[in-house]
C-alpha cells in the first residue's frame, strides 16, 4: 500500500477476531514507531508490549472508552521518557508521532488499531502506571489496541477547504 492511500483510508478499528499477532508484525510495529520524527530527535518513548490476557481485560475497568481490549488479543503502551526529554509537551508529541506511524504500519500490515488516550487523564496514568509496573519517571502516553479486524469501516473525506488559509489568516469566510 502506498503512504497517501494507507493514510487515507486508516480507521479505527474497536472489534478483533481471535487470531494472534504475529511476533515478526509486532517487531514492524515497533521498528516504524521508532522511526518517527522527535524534537532533538531524542527519541524519548518506550514500549510495553501486551499480549496477557488478564492485563487487557482490566484496563477497561478504569478507562471508560476501553471496551474493545476485551477482544484485541494485543496492545502496544507508548511511554515517554522524562530522564530523555524534559518537556513533557514534546514527549506528548514524539509519542504521538510514535503512535500515529504504528496505527499506519498496522493498516498497511492489514491489522486494526485504534489510539487510546492516556495522558494526561491522570486515573488512567495512574492506574496504568499501577498494573504495569511504570516507574515515576516513565509517562504513560498512549495505548494503541490492535489485532486483526472484525469489522469494516468505510472511508470518510475529511477536507475541509475553508480550514485552508494562504499566505495569512482569513479568506472568503474568515
Ligand atoms: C488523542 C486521542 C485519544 C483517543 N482516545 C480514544 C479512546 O480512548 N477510545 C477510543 O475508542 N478511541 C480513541 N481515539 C480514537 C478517535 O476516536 C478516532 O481517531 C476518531 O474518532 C476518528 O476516527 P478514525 O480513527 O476512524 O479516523 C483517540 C484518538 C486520539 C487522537
Amino acid at each position: 500500500m502506498n503512504t497517501i492511500k494507507a493514510i487515507m483510508t486508516r480507521r479505527s478499528i474497536r472489534h478483533f477476531k481471535d487470531r494472534t499477532v504475529e511476533e515478526e508484525k509486532i517487531e514492524t510495529l515497533l521498528r516504524t514507531a521508532m522511526q518517527a520524527p522527535s524534537a532533538h530527535n531524542y527519541q524519548p518513548w518506550h514500549f510495553i508490549v501486551i499480549t496477557e490476557r488478564q492485563i487487557l481485560s482490566t484496563i477497561p475497568e478504569f478507562h471508560p472508552h476501553a471496551k474493545m481490549l476485551h477482544e484485541a488479543p494485543a496492545a502496544i503502551m507508548i511511554c515517554g521518557d522524562t530522564r530523555l526529554e524534559q518537556s513533557v509537551e514534546y514527549i506528548n508529541t514524539d509519542c504521538a508521532a510514535a503512535a500515529e506511524n504504528l496505527l499506519l504500519a498496522a493498516h498497511d500490515l492489514g491489522m486494526g488499531a485504534v489510539w487510546l488516550g492516556i495522558y494526561p487523564r491522570e486515573r488512567r496514568v495512574q492506574e496504568i502506571r499501577r498494573l504495569l509496573g511504570i516507574p515515576r519517571q516513565i509517562i504513560p502516553i498512549t495505548l494503541i489496541a490492535l489485532g486483526y479486524a472484525a469489522e469494516e469501516k468505510d472511508v470518510e473525506d475529511r477536507f475541509q477547504p475553508e480550514r485552508v488559509h494562504r499566505n495569512r489568516w482569513g479568506g472568503v469566510e474568515s
